[in-house]
C-alpha cells in the first residue's frame, strides 16, 4: 500500500460533525483524510452532509424566501409600500436554494484544500484492522483503500419511515422531497408536528399551501417550555396551520395524484384526509448502512446508535463517533463540537461539550429558541426557582419591526440566582439565545444580564427586561 493513503486520521462522513472534524484534526497538524458519499444532481461532490443538502440550509433558504413572499403580500402595505401583481416563482425560489446549497459544498471543498485535508468521494467502509490502525476502503465515485490509526464515524441519520408508507418523494415526502416540491400543493399533509413539520409546514403554507398537520401526541411541542409553546400554538394556528393533536395515523393510501390518512382523532373519532402531497417528519433513525462496522465489532445500541463514552469513544481503541449516529440531541451545532472536541482528544487535548448549554431553534415566524432546563423539567425535578417573562410587545424595537408576538422568558435559581434556562418565542430568536448560552456557560446570574447594558432600540432589551422581570422590576412592561 501506498504511504499516501495512511492517514492519522479518517473521518468518514462529511456532514456537520465529520468536515468540522476532520478540519481540526488538520488544524492540529495530524495527516487527514474525510470520505463523504454525498453527490449533487450531476454526480459531483456535495459534502456538508444532510445540513447542508437536505437539512439546516435548503430549509432556511426557503423559510426566507417564503417569508418574504409572505411579507411582500401582507406586512409590507401596513409600512406604506404597496405591491400589486404579486407572483410566486417557485422555480425560481427552488433554484436559490440550490445554488444556496452549491456555495456551501463549495465553500466545503476549499476548506479541505486550504487545511490539506485529502477528500474521498464514495462510501467508506470498515475493512478490518491493520497494523496499529484500521484499513478503510472507499467505493463509489472514488476506489481506495487508506489506513489510520484514528477512525473518525460521522455517518449521520436518515428520515425514519412509518410502516406502511415508504417514502417515494412525490406523494409521500421525507425531508428531502419536502425541500424540492415543483408546484404548490393545494392540500398538504404533514405528519408529525415536531421541528421538521414546523418549519416545513410554514414553508408550503406561506406560498399558497392548506397545510394540516397530524401529531401523535397530546402536548404541542412536549420538549419546550409549556407557556413558550403554548404562545407558539396560538399563534401558529392564527397563521392558519391546521394542527391536530392527539392523533393515531391508521392506513395511508396512495392514489394516483393523491395520498389520503386514515387516522382517528384526540376523541377516538375515525376520520380521513385526502392530500397533494404528505410530508411524514416523525424523527430520525441513525445511519450506518454500508459501513460494515461488524468487521472490526463495532457496538450498536438496540436503536441502532454507536454506542460511545461521553468523550465520543467507541469501545474501539481508536474508534470515535460523532454527531447524529450517537446518543444526544441532532442538531448541526451539537456535530460539530464533538467533532471539534474529538480532534482535541486525539491531539491529547481536553475537547470539551457542555451538553446543558446547546442551543434549540425552530426557524419558524416567530422563531422559538431556548436553552437548559423548561418549568416543567425544573418542577419535576423539584427545583426551586423563579421565573420571568417580558413581551415583544413592549419592546420599542419590535414595534419599529412590526413583529412584536412572542416573549423572553427566564427562570433562575431561586437561591443562587443563577439562570437555569432562556425560552423565547419571537423575531430572530436564534440569535436572540446566544446571549443566554454565553451567560448560562459563565455561570451568571439573571442579575448579571440585568445589569448588562444592551444597545436601545434593539430586541435583545427584551432579554434585558425578562432577567429583570425574574425579580420584578422590568423597567417598560
Ligand atoms: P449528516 O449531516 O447526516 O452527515 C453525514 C454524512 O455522511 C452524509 O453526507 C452522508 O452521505 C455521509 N455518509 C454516511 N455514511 C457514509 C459512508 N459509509 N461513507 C461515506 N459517507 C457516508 N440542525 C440544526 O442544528 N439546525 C437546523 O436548522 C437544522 N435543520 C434541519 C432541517 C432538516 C430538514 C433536517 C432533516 C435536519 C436539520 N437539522 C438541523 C439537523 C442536522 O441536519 C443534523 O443534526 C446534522 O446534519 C448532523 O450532522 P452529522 O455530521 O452527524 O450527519
Ligand atoms: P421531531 O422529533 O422534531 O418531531 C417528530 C414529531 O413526530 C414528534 O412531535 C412526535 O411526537 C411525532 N410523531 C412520531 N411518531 C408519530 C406517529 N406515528 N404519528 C404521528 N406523530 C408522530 O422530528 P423531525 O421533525 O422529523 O426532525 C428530526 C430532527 O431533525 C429533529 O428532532 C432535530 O433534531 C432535527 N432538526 C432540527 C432543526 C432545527 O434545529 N431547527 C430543523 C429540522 C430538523
Amino acid at each position: 500500500m501506498s504511504n499516501e493513503k495512511q492517514f492519522d486520521v479518517v473521518v468518514i462522513g462529511g456532514g456537520p460533525g465529520g468536515y468540522i472534524a476532520a478540519i481540526r484534526a488538520a488544524q492540529l497538524g495530524f495527516k487527514v483524510a474525510c470520505i463523504d458519499e454525498w453527490s449533487n444532481a450531476a454526480g459531483k461532490p456535495a459534502p456538508g452532509g444532510t445540513c447542508t443538502n437536505v437539512g439546516c440550509i435548503p430549509s432556511k433558504a426557503l423559510l426566507q424566501s417564503s417569508e418574504h413572499f409572505e411579507h411582500a403580500g401582507h406586512a409590507f402595505a401596513e409600512h406604506g409600500i404597496n405591491v400589486s401583481g404579486l407572483e410566486l416563482n417557485l422555480p425560481q425560489m427552488l433554484k436559490r436554494k440550490d445554488s444556496v446549497v452549491k456555495a456551501n459544498n463549495d465553500g466545503i471543498l476549499y476548506l479541505f484544500k486550504k487545511n490539506k485535508v485529502s477528500f474521498f468521494h464514495g462510501r467508506g467502509a470498515f475493512a478490518g484492522t491493520a497494523e496499529g490502525g484500521y484499513t478503510i476502503n472507499v467505493s463509489g465515485p472514488t476506489t481506495d483503500t487508506l489506513t489510520a490509526k484514528n477512525v473518525v464515524v460521522a455517518t449521520g441519520s436518515n428520515a425514519r419511515q412509518l410502516p406502511g408508507a415508504e417514502f417515494d418523494e412525490k406523494l409521500i415526502l421525507s425531508n428531502t422531497g419536502a425541500l424540492a416540491i415543483d408546484a404548490v400543493p393545494g392540500k398538504l399533509g404533514v405528519i408529525g408536528a415536531g421541528v421538521i413539520g414546523l418549519e416545513m409546514g410554514s414553508v408550503w403554507r406561506r406560498v399558497g399551501a392548506d397545510v394540516t398537520v397530524l401529531e401523535g401526541l397530546p402536548t404541542f411541542l412536549g420538549a419546550v417550555d409549556e407557556q413558550i409553546a403554548k404562545e407558539a400554538h396560538k399563534l401558529f394556528v392564527k397563521q392558519g396551520l391546521k394542527i391536530n393533536l392527539g392523533c393515531k395515523i391508521g392506513a395511508i393510501t396512495k392514489g394516483e395524484n393523491d395520498v389520503t390518512v386514515a387516522y382517528a382523532d384526540s376523541t377516538g373519532a375515525e376520520q380521513t384526509a385526502t392530500f397533494d402531497r404528505l410530508i411524514i417528519s416523525i424523527g430520525r433513525v441513525p445511519n450506518t448502512i454500508g459501513l460494515n462496522g461488524e468487521s472490526v465489532g463495532l457496538p450498536l445500541d438496540e436503536r441502532g446508535f454507536i454506542i460511545v463514552d461521553d468523550e465520543c469513544r467507541t469501545s474501539l481503541p481508536g474508534v470515535w463517533a460523532v454527531g447524529d449516529v450517537v446518543r444526544g440531541p441532532m442538531l448541526a451545532h451539537k456535530a460539530e463540537e464533538e467533532g471539534v472536541a474529538v480532534a482535541e482528544r486525539i491531539a491529547g487535548q481536553h475537547g470539551h461539550v457542555n451538553f446543558n448549554t446547546i442551543p434549540w431553534v425552530i426557524y419558524t415566524s416567530p422563531e422559538i429558541a431556548w436553552v437548559g432546563k423548561t418549568e416543567q423539567q425544573l418542577k419535576a425535578e423539584g427545583v426551586a426557582y423563579k421565573a420571568g417573562t417580558f413581551p415583544f410587545l413592549a419592546n420599542g424595537r419590535a414595534r419599529a419591526l412590526g413583529d412584536t408576538s412572542g416573549m423572553v422568558k427566564f427562570l433562575a435559581d431561586a437561591t443562587t440566582d443563577e439562570i437555569l434556562g432562556v425560552h423565547i418565542v419571537g423575531p430572530v430568536a436564534s440569535e436572540l439565545i446566544s446571549e443566554a448560552v454565553v451567560a448560562m456557560e459563565f455561570k451568571a446570574s439573571s442579575e448579571d444580564i440585568a445589569r448588562i447594558c444592551h444597545a436601545h432600540p434593539s430586541l435583545s432589551e427584551a432579554v434585558k427586561e425578562a432577567a429583570l422581570a425574574v425579580d420584578k422590576r422590568s423597567l417598560n412592561f
